[in-house]
């Protein structure tokens, strides 16, 4: 059969895309993929010694809250349909050991505590298990030498995540990049009875350049030196897919890729690798680039932070952290 035969019917198209894009009915009968605020996380900045929510400067809409605000806060998210909630403490006292990470009346730990008294399982929570918030030196890890050092770090994510499970969370998503930090969080929750709570890993978390806002937001810039020797090289694939591996090995329950948008490739790769849930997460940098260009008015800020989220998800991403939570689900809920 000449070749031209089957796509041509007297020299015109035969075969023609354009039928199925012709009414916006048929283009929506068609869409592939579909954005649901089921899909979403947003994170949550909690901060000790604030009286009133203060707007973070280079993330315009995103509010570091008083402990006192949360309830109403995450009210507000849940009736636009918004379950699951990633928090971050901003507490009022650091040192070199990181110790307001792991106390009982922590920010975290009492953030998890009064949403867990208020909504129960009407939603899920996801704590942030790091140092850099608590550490007067803003490293993950704990430092000997200058050096981040691993096992000694370990210990103190092991207090960590086993404070939070005692407070009540459902996740723990340990996000130090430490060598072995799910296998030993784990092994620590279990000892504890809470095997119930699961592990959220920051597998293959790259030292990004767009995090910028988020450690100005959360105080948490390394005072010395860069993240460099324990978050992955943004240039390779394998090690990416190495360290997801390994935390799959390790025990997580969910698999995460952090940032996204940069990163589709990883996603997809991990969503064809892994039978597990891949989360991705949008990081500070892409919102507040978002942000500025919509501010220009360069760009139309609706439209962009939905064909952004979409291709999230159409890489392969099962769950979505997004600053941008709140607006999406506004978007979803009026159409
Ligand atoms: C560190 C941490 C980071 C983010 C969350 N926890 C990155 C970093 O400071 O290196 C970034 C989140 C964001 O940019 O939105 N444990
Ligand atoms: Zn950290």
């Amino acid at each position: 059969m000449n070749l031209n035969e089957e796509f041509e019917f007297n020299g015109f198209p035969k075969v023609r895309l354009r039928r199925l894009r012709r009414t916006p009915a048929i283009r929506d009968l068609l869409q592939e993929t579909r954005l649901s605020v089921r899909d979403l996380v947003s994170p949550v900045f909690v901060q000790e010694g604030i009286d009133e929510p203060k707007e973070i400067e280079m993330m315009p809409g995103i509010f570091r809250i008083p402990l006192v605000n949360l309830v109403k806060n995450i009210q507000e998210l849940y009736d636009l349909g918004v379950k699951t909630f990633l928090i971050f403490g901003i507490p009022k006292s650091k040192n070199d050991r990181a110790t307001s990470a792991y106390r009982n009346d922590g920010i975290v730990q009492k953030s998890v505590n009064t949403l867990k008294k208020n909504f129960g399982e009407k939603i899920v929570t996801v704590t942030d298990v790091c140092l850099c918030q608590y550490t007067s030196h803003g490293h993950c890890a704990i430092i000997k030498n200058n050096v981040a050092n691993n096992d000694e770090s370990l210990k103190v994510l092991e207090r960590i995540a086993t404070s939070h499970a005692e407070a009540g969370t459902d996740f723990v998503a340990p996000s130090a990049m430490m060598d072995g930090q799910v296998k030993n969080i784990r092994k620590a929750l279990d000892n504890s009875n809470f095997n119930n709570v699961g592990i959220i890993g920051y597998s293959a978390k790259l030292s990004s350049n767009l995090y910028t806002p988020f450690r100005d937001a959360s105080h948490s810039t390394p005072e010395f030196g860069d993240r460099k020797s324990y978050q992955m090289p943004f240039h390779n694939t394998n090690e990416a897919l190495h360290e997801i591996m390994l935390d799959i090995k390790e025990g997580s329950d969910i698999i995460m890729i952090k940032p996204a948008l940069p990163y589709l490739d990883l996603i997809y790769k991990t969503r064809q690798t892994t039978l597990l849930p891949v989360c991705a997460y949008s990081v500070s940098g892409e919102y507040s680039i978002v942000k500025a260009g919509a501010q220009e008015g360069w760009i139309n800020e609706d439209e962009v932070v939905m064909e952004f989220t979409t291709c999230i998800k159409r890489a392969g991403a099962d769950i979505i952290i997004t600053y941008h939570t709140k607006k999406i689900a506004e978007i979803l809920n009026s159409c």
